[in-house]
């Protein structure tokens, strides 16, 4: 074959325009290919799917793992609907609560999916039986995971909880200026729960609703510095106040210091 430097200049572009449309060519039948392929792909896809039921261990554990994909590493807008925190916070939630929290992973669920059934859980009200569903995971080992993170996430509570700091004399901001060496702001809210039945009467709170009674503490900036739950529903707020101010480890008010509270 001649060198392309050896040609006449007309001829030299005719050659380098004849590849170019072949190129071309080639282009159009690769990406038809590609497109062809995906056809296939999904016409078994749909065969696959309408045929059910095949419910194998693969096929759970690819379900289970497309379902994740989606939830947590397509996009930030995603993640934070499904969980509440976008992809990077999840990220290193993950990996505090394993560094920090001992959260170890089990032999069939990895910490991605357990930080996922635990957050869906606290953060969307999710039941059991619907996760169990979407994660192909059993009612027991979704209740399992969930107390497991739990008590990783609580061993977290000094990194988590904020230490509370007085405003101080310099304060300058419009909001706070006024609440010098004010420590916080403190609040009640219910939380809905499903008691046994014999308990119900216990937790049924003022509206009628079944619910436990959470005293919360927030420094200025919205960080918690104090959690208590547990009360049942028809416990006063004055009356959780006053046992998170009496128990061991409890809420402490520093020196001529205080917190704001909600007098309803
Ligand atoms: C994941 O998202 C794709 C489209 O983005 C969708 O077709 C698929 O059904 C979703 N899968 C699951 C398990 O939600
Ligand atoms: C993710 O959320 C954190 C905390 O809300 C924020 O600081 C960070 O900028 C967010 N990242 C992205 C990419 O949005
Ligand atoms: C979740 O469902 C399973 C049965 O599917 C049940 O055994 C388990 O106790 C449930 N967990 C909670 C916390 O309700």
């Amino acid at each position: 074959m001649p060198r392309l430097s050896s040609l006449a200049p007309a001829r030299r572009r005719q050659v380098v325009a004849a590849i170019g449309s072949f190129s071309n060519l080639l282009m159009i039948y690769v990406s038809l290919g590609i497109e062809l392929a995906k056809l296939v792909q999904e016409h078994y896809m749909n065969r696959r799917l309408s045929r059910q039921p095949i419910d194998t261990y693969m096929q759970r554990h690819y379900d289970r793992q497309r379902h994740l994909r989606n939830s947590t590493r397509m996009t930030d807008i995603d993640t934070f609907d499904q969980v509440r925190m976008n992809r990077t916070l999840f990220r290193k939630f993950c990996e505090l609560l394993v560094s920090e929290g001992g959260l170890k992973r089990t032999r069939n669920v990895d910490i991605d999916e357990m930080v996922y059934i635990f957050l869906r859980t606290i953060s969307q009200n999710e039941k059991n039986r619907t996760l169990r569903l979407n994660l192909r995971r059993s009612g027991e080992t979704i209740s399992r995971t969930i107390h497991r993170v739990l008590r990783a996430v609580i061993r977290l509570n000094n990194l988590l909880m904020k230490k509370p700091l007085p405003i101080p004399d310099t304060c300058t901001n419009s909001r706070w200026k006024h609440f010098k060496k004010c420590l916080g702001a403190l609040d009640g809210t219910h939380i809905d729960v499903r008691p046994l039945k014999e308990d119900r009467t216990r937790y049924r709170d003022r509206k009628g609703d079944l619910s436990i009674n959470v005293l919360g503490v927030c420094t200025p900036n919205l960080e918690f510095i104090y959690c208590l739950s547990g009360w049942e529903g028809s416990a006063h707020d004055g009356r959780v106040l006053r046992d998170a101010l009496t128990r061991e480890n409890g809420l402490t008010v520093a020196e001529g210091c205080y917190y704001l509270c909600d007098a309803g």
